[in-house]
């Protein structure tokens, strides 16, 4: 007879606790600098799950609003606490991170490609991905890897993207006769408010990186091989946020 499930066993504490034993130096805060990217990316994986769902419910004949309104604001949620470790990651002090960056060599967050699916999935277009703007020499084999023609990302968009993005469902929800009009207002606000989270997070990366890096934030190079200032690209990065939403929020405004 096979043991029973324990709680151990079940949430795979062993594999958690394996996770960050990946550490490049022995330096006491780098757990905490793995802990927290692992922390983004765990919850990424949720929201891109959930975002499919959402969006499933919403093309599904007839659109069920109401189940995929209540998803949206579990999203809502596990973005919030995402974005919250940014605070966790600016206690690290400059000189901590410092005593480990060097030997990170070119990994960078510019990597991290399950935000860039979250934004596939939210609406933004193939053809406006950004990262060729801040990459350079240091990222080319993972550029092509990732963002060429037959790379990864790309397949993973276009398998996932099949049923259409949480903009286009959105769009097919409101065409639909008979929609209760306080269904389709529960709905906008939390495509709105994901919206603004999502546009938040760069500038919350952005404080987070500034903080920790201090004078290094302008006057050291990224670590994506072209030469630009942390501060440039991110700057960049910024610039090149999308908003898929604010013709929605612009409408919720005008009912206020
Ligand atoms: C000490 C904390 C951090 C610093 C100093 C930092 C620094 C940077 C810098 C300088 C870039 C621009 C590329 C480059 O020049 O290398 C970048 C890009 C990026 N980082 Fe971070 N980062 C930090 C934490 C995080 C965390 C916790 C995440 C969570 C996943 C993250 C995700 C990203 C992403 C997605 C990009 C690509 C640009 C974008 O989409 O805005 N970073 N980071």
């Amino acid at each position: 007879m096979s043991s029973p499930l324990t709680y151990w066993d079940y949430i795979k504490l062993d594999v958690i606790h394996d996770l960050q034993t990946n550490v490049q130096t022995d330096h006491y805060d780098e757990v905490m600098f793995i802990a927290i990217h692992q922390h983004f990316e765990l919850w990424f994986a949720q929201v891109m799950r959930n975002l499919d769902e959402v969006i499933r419910r919403l093309t599904n004949d007839p659109p069920d609003i109401r189940a995929g309104t209540a998803l949206m604001i579990r999203v809502n949620c596990e973005f919030a606490l995402a974005t919250q470790g940014f605070e966790v990651m600016k206690t690290l002090a400059r000189e901590s991170f410092l005593a480990f960056r060097g030997a990170l060599q070119g990994t960078s967050g510019l990597q991290s490609a399950q935000l860039t699916i979250i934004e596939l999935l939210t609406g933004r277009r193939e053809d406006e991905m950004y990262h060729e703007k801040i990459s350079g020499s240091g990222m080319e084999e993972f550029m092509s890897k990732y963002y060429g023609p037959q790379g990864v990302l790309p397949r993973i968009a276009r398998e996932r993207l099949h049923k259409g993005t949480l903009r286009s469902a959105y769009d097919h929800v409101t065409a639909q006769p008979g929609i209760a009009p306080e269904d389709v207002r529960a709905l906008q606000q939390q495509l709105v408010h994901f919206d603004e989270q999502l546009a938040g997070w760069r500038p919350k990366h952005y404080e987070a990186a500034a903080t920790v890096l201090g004078r290094d934030f302008t006057e050291t190079a990224g670590t994506v091989g072209n030469h630009q200032s942390c501060h440039e690209n991110l700057t960049t990065a910024m610039s090149l946020t999308h908003r898929y939403f604010e013709d929605v929020a612009a409408q919720l405004k005008s009912q206020d």
